[in-house]
């Protein structure tokens, strides 16, 4: 048997265990430490964004993005329908209710258009939403300008979940800064890791102090633990923001390299006239955490036929997200398609395959692939 090909495994720079065996060194292993404050500043600097906090995971900084926005029992937050289930939950964590909103196909994020008409008609019912959560998937950013000025206009929160995006831009500005909150994910199979984590980024530094209060269990500056409002253990720990720190010097060659693979599949199947991939739309340039292609409907090849043969080769290729709105939890909850009656992300469900994206990909692994995909049409 093959080696395995992972989708987007974990890809060390080889600077990880110095910067480990100094937090083992100085006995910093409990949560917190110079790594920590380190790692958030060292993401303010690439990133540009003012303040910073470092969690334990992506979910929890979208859940304190959330309270901080002010989400309560029984009130709405619009969401990106394509997305990873951590996007959502929180809302959940809150006792609020997610309305789902779909993608538009220029670039798979949040439509405007259906964004636009979801808040008229909530606006008339007089029940619009507290938040909103617009996701950049694999990589690429959602049209933010468009988005931002929808929700001005009805006084919702925006909170840009960039857990697959950072290093992307939009316009020339960097990914996590494109909406009043932005939330970061650190997890195994991103762009960077620190093996688990996550960050809440923002320009409002005395929202960020507050989130940072909260993260530690709420706990007043009394020598006794004293305690007035609810908290939780969100913290990072000193040992992963040290993995952090020496992933976060290589982001910029992690994401040519996933540029790379992206343009190579791109190339290598090119002549299958029934195959597309995820389009980058004129107002960024994505990351392409994820290299996703999609096969023409009614073309007589199935996406559980392209997987299937990529398991028998021992590679992990998946399908796109699963939308929320199709999810047995968010039964029963609202969901505005792009347009009446088409709903773009239940064709991108249908439709697209995840392939193989890690940046230690090598040019031998990207052939297996490839010729794993060829060999279902030449059948
Ligand atoms: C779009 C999106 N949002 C949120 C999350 C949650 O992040 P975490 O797994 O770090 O909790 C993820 C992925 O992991 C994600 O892909």
């Amino acid at each position: 048997m093959d080696k395995r090909i992972l989708l987007s495994p974990p890809h060390l720079s080889g600077e990880e265990e110095a910067y480990v065996r100094e937090a083992f060194q100085s006995n910093w292993i409990a949560p917190l430490g110079p790594h920590v404050d380190s790692f958030e500043k060292e993401l303010c600097r690439y990133t540009g964004v003012p303040g910073a906090l470092a969690l334990n995971s992506g979910t929890a900084a979208v859940h304190l993005a959330l309270r901080l926005a002010g989400v309560r029992q029984g009130e709405r937050v619009v969401c990106s329908t394509l997305t990873f289930v951590g996007s959502v939950n929180p809302v959940l964590y809150l006792g609020g209710e997610p309305v789902f909103i779909d993608s538009e196909p220029g670039s798979w994020n949040m439509s405007p258009e259906a964004l636009q008409r979801a808040l008229e008609e909530m606006n008339k019912e007089n029940r619009l939403p507290r938040a909103a959560v617009v996701v950049n998937i694999y990589g690429q950013c959602a049209d933010m300008d468009s988005i931002n000025q929808i929700c001005r206009r009805y006084g919702i929160t925006v909170i840009e979940d960039a857990a697959e995006s950072l290093g992307a831009t939009y316009r020339g500005k960097m990914s996590g800064n494109l909406g009043y909150y932005g939330i970061f994910s650190f997890n195994g199979n991103k762009i960077i890791t620190t093996s688990g984590g996550g960050a809440l980024v923002s320009q409002d530094r005395e929202a960020i102090e507050k989130a940072r209060f909260w993260s530690t269990q709420a706990r007043e500056p009394e020598a006794h633990y004293q305690h007035c409002e609810v908290g939780y253990n969100y913290r990072m720990s000193n040992l992963l923001a040290a993995v952090g720190r020496a992933q976060l010097k290589v982001i910029n060659d992690r994401i040519e390299r996933r540029r790379c693979i992206f343009e190579n599949y791109r190339r290598e199947l090119s002549d299958i006239e029934v195959i597309d991939f995820m389009p980058e739309a004129e107002f960024g340039r994505s990351t392409r955490w994820l290299t996703v292609l999609t096969l023409e409907e009614g073309c007589g090849i199935e996406v559980s036929d392209i997987l299937s043969n990529l398991a028998e080769r021992n590679i992990e290729a998946r399908p796109v997200w699963k939308p929320m709105h199709l999810q047995p939890l968010y039964q029963g909850c609202i969901y505005y398609p792009h347009e009446t009656g088409r709903s773009i992300s239940d064709a991108m469900f249908r439709q697209g395959i995840c392939l193989p994206s890690g940046s230690a990909l090598t040019g031998e692994e990207q052939q297996r692939v490839i010729e794993g995909i060829r060999s279902v049409f030449s059948r």
